[in-house]
């Protein structure tokens, strides 16, 4: 079995906590319900991009799902506090650690989205509404951009006017599973 993901807890509405130890020996907590989780990268592996943004690291759980399905893929992934500095051993050379606040404009985060490559950004910082208002701006067409926590901490008001009429993708089966995930492609 590659992964062995355990101890869900639900912390409040729609927020959980698991354990993850992975095959290589990474043993860490991770921010997302299993289910939705897989069926999120499921979705994405549907779609032709080439580079990973995720904002919000916490202790890498998500990125090494994501280097998983994405072998090939760069993954630059930021968080302000060094949460996985014991755990790098366990990560491939694609995946860069940016230890720096999303929150002022960051110059590396701007330069990397204005990179040609098809991007994913995957918001997942604790403010997602200022990711995506500071941030969508820079995507280009046929990019994505998904937010965690839809619904609880992230709202259609928040992201009316920035993304709202961006193509929405596999949003029948993320309300489905009842997933806090939401993913849109700039058109
Ligand atoms: C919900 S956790 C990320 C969970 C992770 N994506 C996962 O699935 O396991 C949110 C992270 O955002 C980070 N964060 C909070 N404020 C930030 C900021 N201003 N800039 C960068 N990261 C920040 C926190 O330190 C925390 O690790």
């Amino acid at each position: 079995m590659t992964y062995d993901i355990h101890n869900q807890k639900r912390k409040q509405k729609g927020s959980f906590t698991h354990a993850l130890k992975h095959r290589s020996g990474l043993n860490v907590i991770f921010k997302h319900e299993e289910k939705q989780v897989f069926h999120m990268l499921g979705i994405l592996a549907q779609e032709p991009f080439e580079l990973i943004i995720e904002l919000g690291t916490h202790q890498g759980g998500l990125t090494k799902l994501m280097e998983d399905i994405f072998p090939s893929l760069p993954i630059h992934t930021y968080d302000n506090v060094d949460l996985t500095r014991n755990n790098r051993k366990y990560f491939g050379e694609k995946v860069y650690f940016h230890i720096e606040s999303v929150l002022v404009p960051s110059r590396s985060l701007i330069k990397l989205l204005s990179d040609p490559a098809k991007k994913l950004l995957y918001c997942d910082n604790g403010k997602k509404k200022q990711e995506v208002e500071m941030y969508s701006q820079y995507l280009y067409p046929g990019d994505l951009i998904a937010v965690h926590d839809w619904g609880n901490e992230i709202f259609w008001e928040d992201v009316q006017s920035y993304i709202g009429d961006w193509r929405r993708i596999g949003w029948p089966t993320l309300e489905y599973i009842g997933s806090t995930t939401r993913i849109w492609q700039k058109v």
